[in-house]
């Protein structure tokens, strides 16, 4: 019998048993690495004539078992454990001194034995029953050879949570599901579905149905702007109430908690557009946006804000059966706040000295509805930086690391979803597309984070997060969903489940190179770095362009920090920024000092490296002669490639949208090529 132990903390203890790889040969690397592994002689047939053995209760596990291994198992209700042969049992047994959600996997040549704590260690046991299957085979007559091992497991966090921003980027509910699925098979429980935000409103209401019917579309005359990759057409979405059933269902299914947001009282310019007195007295902020009112902070100082909002928290309670509601609290502009008369005079009254006391002050009203329902408030970290938040909430931590420490010092129940290590919308290598304000977040970065500060002891924080922020997907299109999750939330469920002692940055590598990418495949997860995938990187200017001379002139001035020149002085590394966004009618000019004759010229717009603040809907039309102008693309949006016939004159862009979303324009160097 070889016996070895993940658990380093045994290790540490028992210095004399040598502790080889997860990788050794008997066992697939499993992700999230168990607590204990304990390997045998032998091996279980598993697949044909085997048999499922449960009680009534847990057959729709056993069917779910049968479903994702693929093979043709037989599922048979009795109680008790009788010995036979080729049998696969299943049962919950409190009493086998397990923690919550844990489970034993022992696997003799007779029996699978699966015994969980509850239900979900049931669930949890058959999750890695799945990973001890080899991964491409999965044809319902085949024999699977499971090799004999018992493995003793439980979680490290109570919370194994990922969040999904369906605000920004609309996920239809099939994919929502999708992920679940994906969650569950890296033994994560939390689903937070981010519903509401300034982008659009997701979530079906009955006491404001307009909310969702009008406010989850955004573009081609809805009064929410356009942005984010979906200019000058109508672009949204939200879910019927019978998909966020059948969201809650699956996810119960899964032992996952679904945590709706309704994010307030920032973040809510989708709300205010279509319920425009919510907000402050003062003026509308349109200078930047085409039109658009930018304006999104619900008024503190309106008392009937807060009857509409304890109704639509009554019926998220009535529909979201979990015990957290996510109430937002974070990046709350000041400016509106501190000019409404409203709430000034309600800080006046209330002795609340600043904005952050504000916007506590603003949760902990909106935390007393939520716990009156019975449920526990979640908030983001800033909804704690002005003043004690009076209902036992669980503070977010997602700006840093310090965000952490501050909510565990101040003894709040902390859920560490730090941006610079869990924000899968981060680019995962310098030269790859994806947002880099919370850095470059590679797998290592992500796996090598310690969620728990070194002064906590006390079990403060109580689980890691996951984020998926919507911003830029539409503009990278669906590849990039399993590209910027997979594999980095493997790392973030290692986190999660594993003892934080045995962590091991190597051999968590190894069993993904080895083993888990493998599985993923057979899933169909679309991961960094999969076949066909691969590495995408941002845009690069190529070697060898033509650095020829002209000049860019536009009809929307540039600020003085990006002129017009930068954008045509063959230095990619600076650009052009107008002073607002470009509208219908507005147009830029390339004009070259000589013809210049070439094989292919590329417009670009935006960041090179994050598509923002780009052109948007444009006519891009070419000159030969200087006079006479031909189209090229009707429907230009942040950049475009063309082969001119003929030595090129000038090129003119005219913008036919209604803007980018943005308050600006960027403007890049073209790219000449012989
Ligand atoms: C956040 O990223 N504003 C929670
Ligand atoms: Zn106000």
């Amino acid at each position: 019998m070889i016996r070895y132990y993940k658990l380093l903390i045994a290790y540490f203890l028992c210095p004399l048993i040598s502790v080889p790889a997860m990788a050794a040969s008997a066992v697939p690397g499993i992700i999230p690495a168990p607590v204990e592994v304990e390997m045998r002689e032998g091996v279980f047939a598993f697949g044909a004539g085997t048999v499922v053995r449960c009680s009534y209760e847990l057959r729709p596990l056993a069917s779910y078992l049968y479903r994702e291994t693929g093979r043709r198992v037989r599922v048979e209700s009795v109680a008790g454990i009788h010995g036979a042969q080729n049998v696969v049992w299943l049962f919950v047994d409190p009493a086998a001194g397990l923690p919550a959600e844990g489970y034993t996997l022992e696997v003799t040549r007779d029996t699978l034995r699966i015994t969980g704590a509850d239900r979900a260690g049931v669930l949890y046991g058959i999750q890695t029953l799945r990973q001890l299957l080899p991964p491409h085979d999965n044809l319902p007559v085949s024999v699977a050879e499971i090799p004999c091992v018992r493995i003793t497991d439980y979680p490290r966090f109570p919370y194994r949570g990922f969040t999904l921003d369906v605000a920004r980027t609309f996920t239809p509910c099939e994919e929502v599901i999708r992920l679940l699925d994906l969650m569950a098979f890296h033994k994560m429980n939390r689903f937070h579905w981010h519903l509401t935000d300034d982008e659009g409103w997701r979530l079906p209401l009955e006491c404001y149905p307009e909310l969702a019917r009008e406010g989850g579309f955004r573009g081609g005359g809805s009064p929410i702007r356009n942005i984010y990759g979906a200019w000058g057409e109508r672009y949204g979405g939200y879910y019927t109430p019978e998909q966020v059933w059948a969201v809650i269902d699956h996810a119960a299914f899964l032992n996952i908690e679904v945590v709706p947001e309704f994010d307030l009282p920032g973040h809510s310019r989708a709300v205010a557009r279509i319920h425009p007195e919510i907000l402050c007295r003062g003026p509308v902020d349109t200078a930047s946006s085409a039109g658009y009112d930018l304006r999104k902070v619900w008024c503190a100082g309106r008392e009937e804000n807060f009857a509409m909002i304890e109704r639509i928290i009554d019926e998220i309670c009535e529909v979201f059966p979990g015990a957290v509601i996510h109430t937002g609290g974070d990046e709350v502009p000041p400016e509106q706040w501190e000019t409404c008369p409203d709430c000034r005079a309600l800080m006046e009254r209330e002795g609340l000295e600043n904005t952050a006391a504000l916007n506590t002050w603003f949760e902990n009203r909106v935390g007393r509805m939520v716990a009156a329902r019975g449920r526990r408030q979640a908030v983001w970290n800033e909804a704690a930086d002005g003043g004690r938040l009076e209902h036992d909430p669980v503070i977010w931590a997602w700006e840093n690391h310090e965000s952490v420490e501050r909510a565990v010092r101040a003894g709040y129940d902390v859920v560490n979803m730090t941006s610079q290590y869990y924000y899968f919308d981060m680019k995962q290598s310098a030269s790859e597309v994806g947002l880099a304000w919370g850095g470059v977040v590679d797998l290592a970065k992500t796996y090598g984070y310690e969620p728990v500060p070194a002064a906590e002891g006390d079990g403060r924080v109580i689980g890691v997060n996951g984020g998926f922020w919507t911003e830029t997907f539409l503009w990278n299109g669906e590849w990039w969903r399993d590209y910027q999750l997979f594999p980095r939330m493997c790392a973030l469920a290692e986190t999660g489940w594993s003892q934080g002692s045995a962590r091991d940055f190597g051999d968590f590598r190894e069993r993904l190179d080895r083993w888990h990418l493998a599985r993923l495949d057979a899933l169909g997860v679309a991961y960094r770095g999969a076949p066909g995938v691969g590495i995408r990187e941002a845009y690069a200017v190529p070697e060898g362009r033509i650095r020829a001379a002209y000049e860019l002139t536009g009809s929307v001035p540039c600020t003085a920090r990006n002129p017009y020149s930068h954008a045509a002085d063959n230095d990619t590394r600076t650009f052009a920024r107008t002073e607002r966004t470009a509208r219908a009618g507005d147009w830029f000019e390339f004009r070259f000092r000589s013809p210049v004759e070439c094989g292919s010229i590329t417009v670009r717009s935006g960041y090179s490296a994050l598509p923002r603040f780009v052109i948007g809907p444009a006519v891009l039309e070419v000159s030969y002669d200087g006079r006479t102008y031909e189209v090229v693309d009707p429907r230009f949006g942040y950049t475009g490639t063309f082969r001119p016939r003929a030595a090129v004159h000038s090129l003119r862009l005219t913008v036919t949208g209604e803007g980018n979303g943005e308050d600006a324009v960027i403007i890049q160097d073209l790219v000449i090529m012989p």
